[in-house]
């Protein structure tokens, strides 16, 4: 075989075109001899175990209850599977009536847990009988389909079978989701309701079911959503989304603010802090360095985790100041907080009785702009998110706001009876710096916080 120098190549008494990049690699071979080419392939086998050393495979705990979809796992386990998961399944004791433990167990080649009491929970260490070590194991927990029974069992801390027992015992600050699913009825009832509302507040993650036909044979939204979609979710919920936040600071406002008339009363709003906490807990579940909550009053039960560092203000005051001390630390702000935007001029020291039928008159003066404070601290590497909540739609107000204060995205709510203050759920548009905007359609306030977080997580620097 001759090579030319150029692109030809004789071969079998005839020319042959040698393209360009193949003419290089056989220049590079000819040039090699056997040592350097051991050498080569030593270093690859090195790259390929360090590359497989960094890529460490999530490993899912998914649970599985008694529900007619449960006939749809060995799809979500397959695509797990396939996708470099690993994957544990634990198993009610009615889950076994509809799916079998055999089929999901030779797909994750791992004995499926059916019972607390079984070989491979029962693990020793050190003379420690092991039992709840697969909690630890794992990176996320998920739940699917998860039936109106094992939910209230794991609203209500019961924990005597293995999905319950390894529920409590995951901790928070990894990713739980559960996925309903059951008949309409039993899915718009009080009961499934305030029981996924306690584990929606507790951190846990819900990808609500979908409209269609259900298997009593009626037609109703408490359909499990296909096994792509749940797959999607764990997807983003794992790798994607939990890399880009790690090591992240986020600091959060919520609620309302109150400003004293006297001791006993204020000047307040309607604010519940539910979309502030909705973050707070959407955070959580991407393995954030540190989330600072700065919250106004609110019946909400105050996040508990380890890194979080909840602190409670009641006036734009002090909700200024604790913002202030914390604002340079962090990577991104989010304002969600309801501020009063007026304060009495005075706080009367004593009550003020109605000693007459006179009227009487408040002078009230400005507070101060929290938000435009720290969007004038701002430095570059910072992000900074707005709300705005109004009482009509206004895009060129909800702009001229955005770039008055610096902000990089800003989201313009409008009140009504199922977005804005004292409901689940939210809507409006996304505005960012550049002019582009989403719409963000009815949702539940959690749902909102990562469709926006997700919008926020290419504005930090160094995730572009
Ligand atoms: C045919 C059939 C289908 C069922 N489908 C569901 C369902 O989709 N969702 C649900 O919450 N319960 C469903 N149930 C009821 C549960 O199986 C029952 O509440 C059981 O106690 C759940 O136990 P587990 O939560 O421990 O798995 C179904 C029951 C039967 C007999």
């Amino acid at each position: 075989m001759i090579v030319f120098s150029g692109c030809l190549l004789w071969w079998k008494g005839g020319y042959l075109f040698l393209p360009e990049v193949l003419n290089e690699w056989l220049g590079f071979l000819a040039g090699l001899n056997l040592r350097s080419l051991v050498r080569l392939f030593k270093k690859n086998e090195k790259r390929k175990v360090k590359l497989m050393q960094e890529k460490k495979r999530q490993r899912i705990l998914l649970g599985v209850s008694g529900g007619i979809s449960a006939y749809k796992i060995p799809v979500l386990v397959r695509l797990l599977i396939t996708n470099g998961f690993e994957v544990q399944i634990l198993l009610t004791k009615k889950a076994k009536k509809f799916v079998s433990p055999v089929v999901l167990e030779t797909l994750t080649g791992r004995t499926a847990i059916t019972s607390l009491f079984s070989k491979s929970v029962l693990t020793k260490e050190d003379g420690w009988t092991k039992h709840i070590h697969i909690s630890e194991w794992a990176d996320m927990f998920v739940l699917a389909p998860a039936t109106a029974n094992t939910i209230a069992k794991m609203a209500h801390g019961f924990a005597n079978d293995p999905v319950s027992l390894f529920f409590m015992a995951f901790g928070k600050a990894k990713p739980r989701l559960i996925v309903p699913a059951m008949d309409g009825e039993m899915f718009n009832s009080a009961f499934v309701q305030r029981n996924i509302e306690v584990l929606r507040s507790d951190g846990v993650c819900v990808l609500n079911p979908e409209f269609g036909e259900l298997a009593s044979g009626l037609v109703g939204l408490g359909r499990m959503p296909e096994p792509q979609t749940i797959f999607t979710e764990i997807q983003k919920k794992t790798s994607i989304c939990g890399n880009k936040w790690k090591g992240k600071k986020v600091l959060v406002t919520a609620g309302a603010t109150r400003e004293k008339i006297d001791p006993v009363r204020f000047i307040s709003n309607f604010s519940t802090g539910k979309m502030g906490y909705a973050f707070v807990s959407e955070l959580l579940q991407h393995s954030v360095q540190k989330v600072i909550l700065v919250t106004g009053k609110t019946n909400l039960k105050k996040p508990e985790a380890p890194n979080v560092l909840c602190i409670e203000v009641e006036s734009a005051e002090e909700m200024y100041k604790a913002v202030s001390e914390h604002f340079s630390s962090v990577d991104v702000f989010i304002s969600t907080a309801a501020v009063s935007d007026f304060k009495p001029k005075v706080i009367y020291e004593k009550k003020q009785k109605k000693t007459s039928m006179n009227d009487i008159v408040i002078e009230l003066s400005p507070t101060i702009d929290i938000l435009r404070e720290m969007g004038l601290k701002k430095i570059n590497q910072q992000v900074l998110v707005g709300f705005s909540l109004e009482t009509e739609y206004n895009e060129q107000n909800a702009i001229k706001k955005m770039v008055e204060k610096n902000c990089d995205a800003f989201i313009l709510n409008v009140l009504s009876r199922e977005s804005g203050f004292e409901t689940n759920t939210n809507k409006g548009t996304m505005i960012f710096k550049d002019g582009s905007r989403i719409i963000l359609p009815l949702m539940t306030k959690r749902d909102m916080a990562a469709v926006i977080l997700d919008h926020v997580l290419p504005l930090i620097v160094g995730n572009k």
